[in-house]
This record gives C-alpha cells, structure tokens and sequence, in this order.
C-alpha cells in the first residue's frame, strides 16, 4: 500500500465520487461473502461504505478479505463505482456507489464484542450496565455518535448566542465550598489538614453572585454539577447546567434570555413545534389547573374545581372534606365512559397507590350530558349533576375522575398523577411538540413537616416579592418570590431567581430557615460579607443540559444523552467506580474507615 492514512471519509462517498481512486479508514461493520464476492460494510464516524472484492480481478486479495472480523480496524484503497442497478441501497447516503478493493490493510484487529454493534435491534436487548462498562464500544454507534453531536451543537449554539449577548464565560472552582442546593454534597478530604474537606458544587450559585459582585454584569458557563441524591431517568450525581447571572435586572430579563437561549437551540437542531414566546402560568395557577409546578402544555385536560358544588350536595365525605379545608377536584377521560367495571377499578387503585381515598366517576353516557352514571347521582340534584358535566367540559362517552381530600396537596398529586396517566393512555403527549412554560411566582419557602421547619423551594438566595417582605417573619408560607422554573412536556428544564443582594434581607431569610447567626457567619460569612461590598441587583437561571438534550432526541433516559454515565446508586461500571482506595491513602489522609453496623 502506498500511504494507509485515509484520503476521504466512508460517509460522505456519492455517485459524483464515481471513478475516483480513494483510501478509507475504518472498522469492519459486517462482512458477508456472495459467490465470487466479498462485501465489507466499512464504518467511521461519518457513516457506512460498501466495499466489495472480487476474486476475478483480484483474487490474491480475498483471503485477505476474509480474514477480516468485525470491528478489525482497515484501511481499503480502491475506487469508487456505481452499484449493479437493483443492488443499490436507499437507506444509506452512499448506497449508490461501492468502493472496489484493491489493497486492503489491517491496521489493528479486535477480540469478539460483547454485543453486536450491527444490529442496532438487537442492542435494545443489550443489558444496559454491559453497555456503559464497555461504552467506548457504546459510543461506536452512529446514534450515539448523533447525540454525542447533538450535545456538541447545542452547546455551541448557547455559546454563540450568549456571547453575542455580551455574557462572558468563565470558570468557577470544583473544590469549594458546599451550595446548598438541596441534595448531600460529595466531599473531597484535604490531605493537609485531616478533617477538613472540600465539597464537590451542586451548583456555581455563589461564585456566580460574587461574579456579579465582582462587576462581571453578564456571566455564565457550562457547568458540571454534583449532587448527591436519589437517581431517577432525569437525574444523574454528575450532569452539566448551562449557567447563567446577569446584573441590574428584573425577572422579565432573565426570563427573555432564559428563552432566546432554549428557543435558540430547539429552532437550529429540531423541527419539533413550540410555541414562542413560551406560554406561562403563575405557581398558583399550575396547582390549579394541572395540581403540579412542571404542567405538560401538550394537552389540555385542566383540572376542574368542584368543592363549591360538592358542599351543595348530601354527601357528608365531600362536606366535611371542603370544612376542613379541603377541595373536590375534577379531571375529565375522554372516552373513558366505556371503561368496564375493572378498568375503572384499577384507576381508582392508581389513584390510592399515591394517597387517594378512593376515585369517584361520573360516566356520561351517550345520550348527552343529562344522562350519566355515577355512585354520586344519589347525593346530588341533577341540575347539580348538569352542572359538573358542564363544569367538566365532558361530552357523551367521556368519564369525569373525582378526587376529595382534607389535604389539597393530595388532590393535587394525585389528579396530576391521574391527568398524565389518562393523557399516555389516550396518546395526547405529542411527540412532535416541545410545550416550553415558565412557571413564576413560587412560594420562597415550604413546611418540612418531618423536620419542623421552613426550607426554602428554590435555594435561600432568592429574593422575596418586594410586597411580600412584610410577611417574612409573620406568615412565611404567604410569601412569593422572584422565582421561576422553564418546564418542557412535563419536566423541569431550567430554574432561577432573582436574587437577594443585601446583606440584612439574606441574613433575614437565613433567620428564616433556621440558620442561626453563628451558622451563617460560619457556611455564609463569604457571600454576606460580600453583600456588604456594593452588591449589584442580580439574578439568573441554569438550563439542565443534559434534560434539554433528552428533549431534542425523545430521550426518556438521562443516560442515554451522557457520554460517560453513572449507573444506579452512582456507580460507573467503566471505572469499577467508586473503589476502595490503599491503606496508605487513607492515612495520609487521616480517614479510618468503620464498618456500618447492619
Ligand atoms: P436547580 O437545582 O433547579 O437550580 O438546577 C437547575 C437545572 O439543572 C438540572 N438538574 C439536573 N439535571 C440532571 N441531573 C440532576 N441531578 C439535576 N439537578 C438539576 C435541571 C434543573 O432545572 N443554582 C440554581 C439555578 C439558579 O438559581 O440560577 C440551580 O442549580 O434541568
């Protein structure tokens, strides 16, 4: 061979290659042998190429050829032709053209896979943990390789519009200090100081203030976060924020960039439909009407209040739900008046599996919306009954779901819960629809009921409504903050806040947390010092890359969308990581290690 470096890609081959004299470099995909015919599908980053030996004009290379295996590393120099008419190939972008052998050298060979790489069915088979053990194999995939450019891309789009917004990016540290950002930290011991440990950031949440501080105006940076904190399909221990901080703003300018950034990576690297400017809704008005702060937009079914009519009625569960302070709520399924008797047991078991009493149902019939059925037609008059169906929106053949309780929060879990259950069973989630909100106006804080304290909903640098601050020590549960989630189908895609900036009011919300004055000065001494120096009004958001990824390719699975991911309880199979660590190690860091007791 006269040079094995390659002179062109597999890929990128078409038919005006034709008659050209190329060398490829790549790996075996398949080989499959036809009479007098070798074929060697050729695989590199940029896709598949057909290449073909043929004994006749070259029969010294087809045992060459076929002592190839799979994913034996070549180069191939031939020239390019047209396939036989009939052979041509349409689901490939080179599947006119073959490359006809002529030299081929093994640059390396390679044991026996664990799974197949050829046959992208049969990977759905493969055991998830094998895949991310040997991921370097994984990520050989061209729909891996697709993510791993569609991360790319996405990332380079939020680079390019923030830097044309002025923002600048910069680093902040990984051993710091613990943020709290509501799960445990991962902490790192300081070799010379035994005891003493760095703890890994949940978020850049204070060096970015202090970046505002520093009169940076415009920050933000891609940022890898780690929490440590139960696992579920959307959420990893290590996963990258795009973060962001502005000075001298209000929430309306951090919620225009928050949206010219997502807008701007959805419009460049899908066709999926979103509605821009994003719809949004108040917390207040998400509980209502969808009974959760992260309301999926692609379909309607807005829960329905019924307490006002359920006291009307002479059923004593719904009167004395609504005395003592609880709500009758409403949730329509449509279609859903043909369920049979089973069916709609096995709803009323969904909805107790999350705290339900029990599910009442009115099922109207086809005749209209005077005639239904329902346990509930005895304790109500029927223009009472009317009533409801229209409140419901329900037409014939739909079913109205009824959940009461003393406690609103479990009406609200439990018909949001129930609304996106009926939503999957009736298909509305479309999957060709982004649905972006913004979610505003959250509640700075929420009762830990176990703890017997008031923890803050987003993080305790969030500003309260200025109309609120009143309220900080007399009412805290009243009070509103500058506070707003992005949500996309049903998840949390970003979150931020305008921020506290003034020393006293943080050292308020501290007070109100129940981090006494010695605590603050020892966890937040920095940033309230820091406050004290001409802090400027600030605030901001950070986007979960990792979730806007997911979005892009209908990823229900975090890990897919990670080039190198962790397994369940955190574990990277890769790495065999975590890993106890050589004696020596851990006295040199002064850590003895004591067996949990069972
Ligand atoms: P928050 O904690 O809401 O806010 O995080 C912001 C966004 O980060 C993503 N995210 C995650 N993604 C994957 N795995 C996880 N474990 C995980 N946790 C969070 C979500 C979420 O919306 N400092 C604040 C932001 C701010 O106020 O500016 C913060 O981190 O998409």
């Amino acid at each position: 061979m006269i040079h094995w470096q390659r002179t062109v890609t597999c890929g990128v081959l078409t038919e005006a290659n034709i008659g050209q004299q190329v060398v490829l470099n790549g790996w075996v995909h398949k080989l499959r042998t036809f009479g007098d015919l070798v074929f060697i599908d050729l695989r590199d980053r940029t896709g598949l190429v057909q290449v073909v030996v043929d004994k006749q004009h070259n029969p010294e290379l087809v045992p060459i050829a076929n002592a190839l295996r799979s994913e034996f590393v070549v180069a191939i120099s031939g020239a390019v032709a047209a396939r036989q008419p009939g052979t041509e190939n349409s689901k490939l972008s080179t599947g006119s053209i073959e490359v006809a052998a002529n030299e081929i050298e093994t640059l390396n060979t390679a044991k026996s896979l664990p799974f197949p790489l050829s046959d992208e069915e049969q990977m759905t088979q493969v055991d998830e943990t094998l895949r991310v053990k040997y991921r370097y194999l994984d990520l050989r995939r061209s729909r891996m390789y697709q993510m791993l450019q569609m991360r790319h891309r996405a990332v380079k789009i939020l680079r390019d519009i923030l830097d044309a917004e002025g923002f600048l990016e910069i680093e902040t540290p990984i051993f710091t200090k613990s943020t709290p950002e509501g799960a445990r930290d991962y902490l790192v011991p300081y070799r010379l100081q035994p005891g003493h440990f760095y703890a890994l950031p949940q978020s850049p949440q204070q060096y970015k203030q202090l970046l505002m501080v520093a009169g940076v105006d415009r920050y933000f940076q891609i940022a890898r976060c780690f929490r440590d904190e139960a696992q579920r399909s959307d959420r990893q221990p290590e996963f990258t924020q795009l973060d962001v901080e502005m000075s001298f703003v209000t929430q309306e300018d951090v919620l225009a960039i928050a949206e010219k950034v997502t807008a701007g990576v959805v419009k460049q690297l899908s066709d999926k439909q979103m509605e821009h400017p994003f719809p949004r809704l108040t917390y207040d008005e998400s509980m209502s009407l969808y009974g959760n702060d992260k309301p999926d937009l692609r379909f309607g079914l807005t829960l329905k209040d019924l307490s006002d009519l359920a006291v009307q009625s002479s059923f004593a569960l719904f009167q004395s739900v609504v005395e003592a302070g609880g709500q009758v709520k409403a949730v329509l399924f449509p279609g859903g008046a043909s369920l049979s008797r089973k069916e709609v047991d096995e709803l009323g078991a969904f909805c107790k599996e999350f705290g339900a009493g029990g599910l009442a149902t009115i099922a109207v019939n086809g005749a209209g919306p005077s005639d239904f059925k329902s346990p509930l037609s005895k304790f109500f008059t029927a223009e009472q009954m009317a009533e409801i169906v229209q409140k419901c929106e329900a037409g014939p053949g739909d079913l109205i779901c009824v959940i009461a309780d003393a406690k609103r929060a479990v009406v609200a879990n439990v018909l949001s819960r129930l609304r996106l259950e009926i939503g999957r069973r009736c298909n509305l989630r479309d999957p060709s629809r982004l649905a972006f909100c913004f979610v505003t106006d959250f509640p700075l804080v929420q009762w830990n009921e176990d703890e017997q304290r008031w923890d803050a909903e987003h993080h305790p640098f969030t500003m309260p409504r200025p109309e609120h601050m009143e309220y900080l020590e007399t009412d805290p549960g009243k009070v509103r903050a500058l506070c707003y989630d992005l949500v996309c189908n049903g998840q949390e895609s970003a979150s931020g806040s305008i921020r506290i900036h003034r020393a006293d009011i943080q050292a308020r919300v501290f007070g109100l947390l129940g981090i006494d004055a010695e605590r603050q000065q020892e966890r937040f001494g920095h940033i309230l010092e820091a406050f004290s120096y001409g802090a400027p009004p600030h605030g901001g958001f950070a986007s979960g890359i990792d979730r806007l990824i997911m979005n892009l390719l209908d990823e229900p699975n975090i890990r897919e969308v990670i080039a190198f991911p962790k397994m369940g309880l955190g574990y990277d199979p890769l790495m065999d990581a975590p890993s106890t660590v050589d004696a020596d190690q851990l006295r040199e860091l002064g850590l003895t290690i004591t067996k949990k007791a069972k």
